[in-house]
């Protein structure tokens, strides 16, 4: 895993330079809440215990007339709770919302030096995050917080998608981006009405067989499969992290692990969990597998400079392939730890 390089010109003079190293973390689920109901804030300390990131939701999903009992509850939540080595992000309204400003000015101003990543929705280009990064860093520079608080995309829109690389390297504050698949279905015209996952009519049919009329197999297909590939080219290049959103079928857990699992093999880092169900189904799908941990092990064994080829149980390895099996490896460490 890359770390972004360490940046960051302080606003106020006398001020101390901040280092822009987030901590190599454990990011395998960013678990929503919805501050804005008692009942659910109240579960956070035990949540907390549960996750590697607790989110107070603050966008879509909460009512425009419960807009600033969502952000106060984040606050309270924020202040009141342990989060311990549980990461803790907000996701703000949008950028040409009525909402956003106060957001932050509020949020900064109330518990700055505990927020770790703001994600910021519907990012068209990097000009969004250029504004976002000034203002946090007046915002840090007023307040005294000197750990800068690190910015996270939602990849959600058509433009979003056309100018991925430009939004992954707009700031050094650049946590990551996570794939916004409802958003994004709107956006293209995609013609569904689901949150995430596939769709039973997006399939290529096998080949048909010697007898004609006999019911060819039809394959469903990854309708991300385009999104997430781009993604997370666009952010392994500029050091930063990809992740999947958010899987809205809660009853269906075998897809969202499917869904999950084809994102973790693509090469995100983690994904959004709506729901308390989809805790464990991303914390097992985002931790390698232990007899692929074994396996990368056996290849790191064999070739202790990564160099040159062996060959283990018939198959063939050489330098790239313990490249790949140090990512699963490292992987692995950092969750032992
Ligand atoms: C998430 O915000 C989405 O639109 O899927
Ligand atoms: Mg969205």
């Amino acid at each position: 895993m890359k770390t972004p390089k360490a940046f960051f010109k302080p606003l106020a003079i006398g001020a101390p330079a901040p280092m822009m190293e987030p901590p190599v973390r454990l990011e395998r689920m960013i678990h929503f809440v919805p501050p804005h109901v008692d009942k659910m804030r109240a579960k956070v300390p035990d949540i907390a215990k549960k996750v590697d990131v607790v989110l107070g939701n603050l966008e879509d999903a909460i009512p425009a007339d419960k807009k600033i009992e969502a952000r106060q509850g984040f606050i309270e939540m924020a202040r009141d709770v342990d989060f311990g080595e549980t990461g803790l992000w907000t996701r703000i309204n949008c950028l040409n919302s009525p909402w956003v400003l106060d957001d932050l000015l509020e949020i900064v101003a109330g518990v700055g030096d505990k927020l770790d990543v703001v994600m910021l929705p519907k990012v068209e280009g990097p000009w969004d995050i250029h504004y976002l990064d000034q203002l946090l860093a007046q915002l840090e520079a007023r307040n005294g917080v000197t750990k800068p608080i690190m910015i996270h995309a939602i990849l959600e829109t058509a433009e979003g998608v056309k100018n991925v690389e430009a939004i992954a390297t707009a700031s050094p504050r650049m946590h990551g981006m996570s794939l916004g698949p409802a958003d994004l279905a709107a956006s293209r015209g995609m013609k569904t009405t689901r949150v995430g996952g596939g769709h039973p009519d997006y399939v290529v049919l096998a080949d048909a067989g010697a007898d004609a009329d006999a019911p060819r197999p039809a394959y469903q297909q990854d309708l991300w499969h385009y999104t997430v590939a781009k993604m997370v080219d666009a952010c392994e290049a500029a050091g930063i992290k990809a992740f999947y959103g958010p899987f809205g079928d809660f009853s269906d857990a075998a897809a969202c692990e499917a869904q999950f699992r084809n994102a973790f093999l693509m090469g995100c880092h983690g994904a959004w969990s709506l729901h308390p169900n989809q805790i464990d189904i991303a914390k097992k799908v985002f931790s390698p597998d232990v007899g692929e941990v074994a396996f990368a092990k056996k290849i790191l064994d064999a070739m202790p400079d990564g160099t040159g080829a062996v060959m283990i149980d018939g198959k063939m390895q050489d330098d790239a392939t313990w490249k790949q099996a140090k990512v699963i490896v490292d992987l692995a460490r950092l969750i032992a730890v």
